[in-house]
């Protein structure tokens, strides 16, 4: 199965995340872990920066990715991806009347030398920037001694393993996060979701 069920979206409502496993389905996960791992090989990411204002810098300290951005206009299986994830945005707008217009679409890619993205928020109240944030991971051989899960700081405070089609989804300016330092190269596909 792919996408959220109801009862998804009334915990997406009541707790402001929802964590699930299969929303590619193996197939297509198998697939896109591929293309994924083709990107970085081929030199397509580059460092993340963080924004602050108008700058725009790279500071391992804060977060260690690599990313590329994917759109609608890119092919192949990662084609397939981004319809999976506007998919979901359509299915939020159906179950939720978010009225989500907009999918931005990352592949990031962590190198395992111990970086992680520090604590932060996706957007800040107010922003009518991103909503929602949806995430999948790509790592079939993920091991708990590679690190790198993604923690919420919600009440209690969780802990999402990145294996390979485990997915989250979660209010954009609601859940504070954090990437723990990884120590194994990690992946994942992350969506944003804006109403404008
Ligand atoms: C991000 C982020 C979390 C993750 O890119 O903003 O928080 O688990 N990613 O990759
Ligand atoms: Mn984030």
């Amino acid at each position: 199965m792919t996408g959220l069920s109801t009862a998804d979206v009334e915990t997406l409502g009541t707790a402001g995340f929802v964590v699930g496993r299969g929303f590619l389905g193996p197939e297509l996960a198998a697939k896109a872990h591929g293309a994924a791992l083709e990107q970085v090989a081929a030199g397509a990411l580059h460092r993340a920066g963080i924004r602050r204002g108008s700058d725009h810098t790279v500071n391992d300290g804060v977060r260690g990715d690599s990313i590329t951005w994917l759109d609608e206009t890119c092919d192949g299986v990662m084609k397939e991806v981004w319809l999976r994830f506007d998919a979901l945005r359509l299915q939020l707008n159906e179950l939720a009347y978010l009225g989500l217009r907009r999918t931005e679409l990352q592949l990031a890619h962590y190198p395992g030398s111990g970086a992680g993205y520090q604590r932060h928020r996706d957007s800040f109240p107010g922003d009518d920037n991103r909503r929602m944030t949806a995430i999948v991971y790509l790592n079939p051989s993920w091991q708990p001694e590679h690190g790198g899960r993604l923690k919420l700081f919600v009440e209690p405070e969780q802990h999402v393993d990145p294996t390979l089609d485990t997915f989250i989804v979660f209010r954009s300016e609601l859940i504070e996060h954090e990437v723990l330092p990884s120590y194994a190269d990690r992946l994942a596909v992350t969506a944003w979701y804006s109403a404008r």
